[in-house]
């Protein structure tokens, strides 16, 4: 049975080129995984107070993450770090203490921006709370993708070398999650 992956996209814009790119991680995946999108933008602020009666946002999305045998984020980088929806969504599913949906995971990062650096800044910021969260987040090969206007043709699909970068980066992560899914 392949391996359940859980997409979660740090972009909640129409256009996004972040999930331009996961839609395409989707297409190019290796057979042994069975990636899908998990949607966050209509996750409410998470607040401590109401941990102990969560809104049916977080119990849905926290339940999806929990089923998924590996997560991969697909993030651009705000302010040199990852945006504030993605933390969200990682600290609603991350609650009660000690009942983290995350724990264990095997994780892979794909940054993606317009600037050269490529989302640097936001892919390391996430990978100290993967750290914490105990996932083995996947180390190469690494994806700062930049310049991604420049990475579409005129419909907007991303360009041939991009999607060849992102299935040399699905086959390596195939990999990684078989090695470290707990299952
Ligand atoms: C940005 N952008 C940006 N780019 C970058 O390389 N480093 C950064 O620190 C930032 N900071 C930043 C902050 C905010 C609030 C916005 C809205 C944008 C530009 C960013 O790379 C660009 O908007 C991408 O197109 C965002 O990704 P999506 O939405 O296309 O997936």
């Amino acid at each position: 049975m392949p391996y359940s992956v859980a997409i979660v996209v740090g972009s909640l814009r129409k256009d996004s080129f972040n999930r331009k790119i996961a839609n395409t991680f989707i297409k190019v995946v290796p057979a042994t995984l069975k990636p899908e999108i998990v949607e966050i933008g209509g996750l409410t602020f998470f607040n401590q107070d109401i941990e102990a009666d969560p809104p049916a946002s977080w119990v849905a999305f926290k339940s999806k993450i929990k089923a998924a045998d590996a997560v991969l984020f697909v993030t651009p980088e705000y302010n040199r770090s990852m945006p504030g929806v993605l933390k969200n969504a990682i600290d609603i599913a991350s609650r009660p203490y000690g009942l983290s949906a995350w724990d264990g995971k095997p994780a892979g990062i794909i940054s993606g921006s317009i600037g050269a650096v490529g989302g640097f800044g936001a892919n390391h910021h996430l990978r100290q709370s993967l750290t914490y969260l105990n996932m083995p987040a996947m180390q190469q090969p690494e994806a700062y993708l930049g310049s991604l206007a420049e990475c579409v043709d005129a419909k907007g699909e991303l360009l041939e070398r991009t999607r060849q970068f992102i299935a040399k980066f699905a086959e390596a992560f195939a990999v990684w999650v078989a090695q470290h899914a707990q299952r």
